[in-house]
């Protein structure tokens, strides 16, 4: 694939993204996000449990977000939407008057060889990218059953300007995901957003 080519298609998922959250926002300054929602158990529940909230769910992968979408509906839930989305396109593409004010990881993939861990979704650059789209005093929850992962994404958050541990806190709302059933391990890491 060229460059050029990703480029384009790149440039077309945004603004086709775009034009989906500014209909699907219209009238709203922020919203609860969930980066990788798999088959949507968790955040249809969350939602579900919290009206209050506006809630948003991407997921890379097309069946998955159908299933999410099946959740929204069979739970007639209007205050959540699935998107297919890869998270920095997503990010790009929110409306500049939106923020996020939570934003949640559950189970993301681990890439446990070192080779590979250049995928990890978390580095310096999406910490910030997430930093710049969120609210101050937003809140990113972080779950995974790999160690290796979990200290590496406290590492990248403790050098982090803006992205503050915050040790202690309760995991605010259990419902297990898809891979949460098949992992023996929940290794949690939360963190605020500063001035
Ligand atoms: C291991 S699964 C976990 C799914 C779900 N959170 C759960 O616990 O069941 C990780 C998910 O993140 C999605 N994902 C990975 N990178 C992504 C990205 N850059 N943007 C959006 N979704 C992504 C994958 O498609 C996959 O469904």
């Amino acid at each position: 694939m060229g460059k050029e080519w990703a480029d384009a298609r790149r440039a077309a998922n945004v603004a086709r993204l775009a034009e989906t959250l500014a209909d699907a926002l219209v009238g709203r300054t922020d919203i609860t996000f969930e980066l990788g929602c798999g088959h949507g158990h968790w955040l249809a529940a969350y939602a579900a449990a919290h009206p209050q909230e506006f809630c948003v769910g991407i997921d890379l992968i097309t069946h998955r977000v159908e299933r999410s979408v099946r959740k929204q509906t069979l739970g007639k839930l209007d205050n959540v939407i699935f998107l297919k989305a890869e998270a920095t396109e997503f990010l790009e593409a929110l409306p500049a008057a939106i923020v996020l004010r939570k934003i949640f990881i559950l189970y993301p993939d681990p890439w446990p060889k070192k080779k590979h861990h250049k995928n990890r979704f978390i580095n310096a650059d999406s910490l910030d990218l997430l930093a710049r789209r969120a609210a101050t005093g937003a809140r990113l929850h972080f779950r995974t059953d790999d160690a290796d992962y979990f200290s590496w994404t406290n590492d990248f958050l403790a050098a982090h300007a803006r992205w503050q541990v915050t040790p202690g806190v309760e995991w605010p709302f259990e419902q297990k995901t898809f891979f949460e059933e098949r992992m023996k391990d929940k290794r949690d890491v939360i963190a605020d957003l500063a001035d």
